[in-house]
């Protein structure tokens, strides 16, 4: 009987993790990982399944005989698109640990530009002893865009703390107890928000979708003042001069990127030094390695006992 061929794993992340946890996964078949130099250059012929993140370009002219290619994550911006990508599934990393962690990061941010974080930070800096008056979570809405995996489980524990809570998606979703709106609904969505929660993927529709012409839809008259812009979906997504001005000329009331236009973000990047403004690394939700090469062994282990593939990409609409 032929040999059972080895994944292929190509992850540009986290390589010392993805390598401790190699030692264990993939059992039965093995694997060749291209971030270890002895593998680098293994002929990747017969391999039929793929774990990537950002894979090298000339990938699938190496391995012209993958089955499924699997996402080292939620989104797969960083496939979709690449020359030679075959014609084949490509199943994105859904999983509990990722999207609690991602919620966690949404309810942080929310919870720091409702509670006036940035000025107590700011007034800590200067040892004042100064109260500040806050709304109640009740008195603010949470518009969050993108109702999928993620917006769904941010949607269930914003409305734990008390925000009231709204959603807008490609097509309308039911929700108990929050007001959904679908694409066509884009202007009344904004205008009832005070803080607006980007969880889209990125795809040709969402592409430098948060722009001065959205910022200056939001709800201008809310609890909080002024509207606060978060997203942790993708960098592309966001016109990041727009949200400079937006922020400089009192548009915006803060806002809170995990993700970047260019990452890592430059070092002369202005949204750095901007007032109410937080920046974390694109780390609101990393991929876990024991979570996602348990994934990656279950999906397998369906499609050889020809079970359908889970969490399988819809290539035209591109997530
Ligand atoms: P998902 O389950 O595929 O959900 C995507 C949602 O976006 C769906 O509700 C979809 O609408 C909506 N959508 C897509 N295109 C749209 C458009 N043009 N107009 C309106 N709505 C649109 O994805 P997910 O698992 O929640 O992940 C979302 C994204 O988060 C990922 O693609 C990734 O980019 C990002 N992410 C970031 C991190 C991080 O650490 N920062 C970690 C994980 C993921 P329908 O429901 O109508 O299809
Ligand atoms: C991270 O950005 C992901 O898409 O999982």
């Amino acid at each position: 009987m032929p040999a059972t061929p080895p994944v292929l794993v190509d992850i540009k992340f986290n390589p010392e993790g993805v390598a401790r946890v190699l030692k264990t996964a993939f059992a039965d078949r093995g694997s060749i990982n291209l971030a270890d130099p002895a593998d680098r250059t293994r002929d990747l012929r017969d391999v039929e399944y793929a774990l990537l993140w950002k894979p090298d370009a000339d990938l699938f002219k190496r391995a012209p005989n993958l089955k499924v290619i699997f996402s080292g994550g939620a989104g797969v911006d960083h496939i979709i698109g690449m020359d030679g990508l075959p014609e084949i599934p490509i199943v994105r990393f859904v999983d509990r640990s990722l999207t609690t962690r991602m919620s966690e990061w949404v309810v942080m941010q929310c919870l720091m530009h409702l509670r006036g974080q940035y000025t107590h930070d700011s007034h800590q800096r200067q040892r004042e002893w100064a109260k500040l008056i806050a709304p109640e979570a009740a008195e603010v809405t949470v518009g969050v865009m993108g109702l999928g995996i993620l917006g769904q489980d941010a949607v269930a524990k914003l409305r734990v703390m008390g925000f009231n809570v709204i959603g807008w998606s490609r097509s309308r979703k039911q929700i108990d107890g929050v007001e959904t709106f679908d694409a066509s609904e884009f202007d009344s969505f904004l205008a009832r928000t005070d803080i607006l929660v980007g969880l889209l993927p990125l795809t040709p529709e969402t592409s430098g979708f948060y722009d001065a012409g959205l910022f200056a839809k939001l709800r201008r008259n809310g609890a909080l003042g002024r509207p606060v812009f978060i997203n942790a979906g993708r960098g592309k997504s966001q016109v990041e001069a727009d949200i400079v001005s937006a922020i400089r000329d009192g548009t915006l009331g803060g806002a809170s990127l995990d993700v970047f236009e260019a990452e890592p973000l430059a070092s002369d990047n202005p949204l750095w030094e901007l007032q109410n403004v937080f920046i974390t690394p694109h780390d609101a939700a990393v991929s876990e390695e024991n979570a996602l090469f348990r994934h990656v062994e279950t999906q397998i282990a369906r499609f050889e006992r020809g079970e359908p593939l889970q969490f399988v990409v819809d290539r035209a609409a591109g997530y």
